[in-house]
């Protein structure tokens, strides 16, 4: 099954495609996570990535569309994927079409979480990431057991470079220029699929498992 998440900053994906890759036993792929991977090793992507997301800035197409390609035909993606944050562009989506239409497949499925902008500032600064492991809470919603140590691996969480309000604000204005436009793309394609992603995240996950099936 090859699935791919878009929605708004905040708006939930990366939440969803944690549980859909556990449900379905396939890798969950986010190009925000393998940013901020090589910010943290100290890389030179994460040198160049991080002067692009640290303004709400998309990373250029160049350096972000070969990753992928290369991650989505490692071995563990063989019955499929969940993009998570990829594609976020038109370009982008062109090239990940190409590269399964090569090998003789495509995708099935293009989730959009829907959440309206007035709902993610507020998700955005209560949200608190661990940058070892990549799990992520909220300091209402979903609390990590103990303050700021993270349940799964021990690290500290912390509010992200790029969560803060005029940070995400940016990132609004960013995805709807360059990154809505998909909807279009995927519906003509008829792969397109919404979920009401303000409803509670059970409820989200349910609506998306009736989409794909048990
Ligand atoms: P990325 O990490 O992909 O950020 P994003 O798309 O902006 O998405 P987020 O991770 O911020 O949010 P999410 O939708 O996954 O929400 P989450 O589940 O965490 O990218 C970061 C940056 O990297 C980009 O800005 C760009 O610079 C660069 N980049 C990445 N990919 C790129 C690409 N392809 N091309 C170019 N540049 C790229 O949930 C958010 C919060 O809400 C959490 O606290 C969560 O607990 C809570 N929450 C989730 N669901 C619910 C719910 N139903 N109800 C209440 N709260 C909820």
């Amino acid at each position: 099954m090859k699935i791919i998440m878009l929605g708004a900053p905040g708006a939930g994906k990366g939440t969803q495609a944690k549980q859909i890759a556990d449900k379905y036993s396939i890798p969950h792929i986010s190009t925000g996570d393998i940013f901020r991977a090589n910010i943290k090793n100290g890389t030179a992507l994460g040198e160049k990535a991080k002067q692009y997301m640290d303004q709400g800035l998309l990373v250029p197409d160049e350096l972000t569309c070969d990753l992928v390609m290369d991650r989505i035909q490692q071995d563990d993606c063989k019955n499929g994927f969940v993009l998570d944050g990829f594609p976020r562009t038109i370009p982008q989506a062109q090239a990940l079409d190409a590269a399964l239409e090569k090998i003789g497949q495509s995708l099935d499925y293009e989730i959009d979480v829907d959440v309206p902008d007035e709902n993610i500032v507020n998700r955005m600064s209560g949200r608190r990431a661990c940058l070892s492991c990549g799990a992520t809470y909220h300091v209402v919603s979903i609390p990590t057991k103990v303050e700021g140590i993270c349940d799964r691996c021990g690290s500290e969480v912390v509010l992200r470079d790029d969560d803060k309000p005029e940070t995400v604000q940016k990132r609004l204005t960013v995805y709807h220029e360059q990154t809505q436009p998909l909807i279009d793309y995927y519906k003509k394609q008829n792969i397109l699929k919404s979920v009401d992603g303000t409803q509670p995240m059970e409820a989200v996950f349910e609506a998306i498992t009736q989409i794909l099936g048990a």
